[in-house]
């Protein structure tokens, strides 16, 4: 290192130690370390961006009157970023020259909408330029499109950070395929803190939105699968009539004929009544583990809400990039930091992650 970066680097750590002294308060040692590193809280962006709660939700109600489905696209999102390594929006990145990306896999097909959850990561830069994370509008997101649907209200902590890297390559060791047995599909959610009325509980999710017919016609063709309620069958057969679908053409199946908008717990009386589209749909109904509390969520939407807040809650907060977000918003010597912000992963040790730009391309590094 030539001399003169050398003490730019000395400078700049004199720097830094000298406002952490000024702007030290007096507090237990314990509230010292949380100033470090908070990790998650409730209304982590009170003091840098006070409304970021409420333009994320004004945004989400407005896009969900002009397009409904995309509240589908939302809850779906939290299970595929979460449940994948961590909610780090990794989900949201396009496949680089090097690298293909979560979304653009087979197992994340039928994923659609993600320019809606750019259009409010626009409108909170438009208030609070780089402050808020992809991650956290995403999750917050999937919430509001439980609301939307009907579903309930879940308070969610915040302070998540975005990851910088998505790689197609490990998303079947952690999400479960359409066709997984029941066993590995507990095995699954356990490994990230989710008990069994709880996977019971977020499947209920399959109560909106569709499945396209190149996940259905395996049990259609060549034989329809006995296990399908034959009042179901025609109607399946009507939406999927081709063994082998057409790529281009969307062919789907509403999840919840009944209430295909309603959040609702109507998913279970279907899969009791054998009309689950996914055989993981349909063996949650029918496995000697997971059967008792479908039943129980059938007969109780209360139930089926306060599971699945329970569960929503705990995916949220899987494994999430934490870091001081503070540390960029202090306003003594701003601009010393401002020109020195490229520097600071050098020394905010406790930090991970970085709040992206635009959603679906992480940060360029200078
Ligand atoms: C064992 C676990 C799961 C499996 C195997 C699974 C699989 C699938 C599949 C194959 C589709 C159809 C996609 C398409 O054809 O467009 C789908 C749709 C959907 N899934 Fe899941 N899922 C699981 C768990 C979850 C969880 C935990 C949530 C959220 C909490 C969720 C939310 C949704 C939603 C909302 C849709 C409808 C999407 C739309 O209409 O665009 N799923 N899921
Ligand atoms: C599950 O379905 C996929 C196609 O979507 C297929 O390749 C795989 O073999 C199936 N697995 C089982 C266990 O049936």
């Amino acid at each position: 290192m030539a001399s003169s970066s050398r003490f730019a680097l000395f400078f700049l750590v004199a720097l830094f130690s000298l406002s952490a002294l000024l702007c030290r308060s007096p507090v237990a040692a314990d509230e010292q370390e949380d100033e470090a590193d908070p990790g998650l809280v409730m209304n982590f962006y009170k003091d840098s961006c006070p409304q970021a709660e409420e333009i994320i939700r004004e945004q989400a109600r407005l896009l969900y009157k002009r397009h409904k489905n995309t509240a589908f696209s939302w809850i779906r999102n939290i299970f595929h970023d979460c449940a994948v390594q961590s909610c780090d929006a990794s989900l949201l990145l396009d496949s680089t020259r090097r690298e293909l990306s979560e979304k653009e896999t087979d197992r994340s097909f039928g994923m659609r909408n993600f320019r809606y959850l750019e259009d409010i990561k626009e409108a909170v830069e438009r208030e609070c330029p780089g402050v808020v994370s992809c991650a956290d509008i995403l999750v917050l997101s999937a919430r509001e499109g439980v609301v939307s649907l009907g579903g309930p209200f879940i308070p969610l902590k915040t302070g998540r950070r975005d990851g910088r890297k998505s790689r197609a390559e490990i998303l079947e060791q952690y999400l479960p395929d359409h066709n997984e047995s029941m066993s590995v599909v507990l095995e699954r959610f356990a490994a990230i803190g989710i008990d069994t009325p709880g996977v019971v509980a977020l499947l209920g999710a399959h109560s909106v939105g569709r499945t396209h017919c190149v996940k259905l016609v395996h049990r259609l063709y060549p034989e329809v699968d006995p296990n399908l309620n034959p009042d179901h069958v025609p109607h399946m057969l009507h939406k999927c009539p081709d063994p082998i679908p057409d790529p281009k053409a969307v062919q789907y199946v509403r999840n919840d004929r009944g209430t295909p908008m309603i959040f609702d717990n109507n998913y279970y009386r279907n899969i009791l009544d054998n009309k689950g589209l996914l055989i993981v749909d349909h063996q949650l109904a029918t496995d000697k583990r997971t059967k008792p509390f479908v039943k129980k969520m059938a007969k109780s939407n209360d139930f089926f809400f306060k599971e699945f807040s329970r569960a929503f809650t705990i995916l949220s907060e899987n494994n999430p990039l934490t870091g001081n977000h503070r540390l960029l918003q202090i306003t003594f010597l701003h601009r010393m930091y401002a020109l020195t912000l490229t520097m600071i992963p050098f020394f905010s040790t406790g930090t991970k992650g970085e709040i992206r730009k635009q959603c679906n391309m992480a940060n360029k590094l200078h």
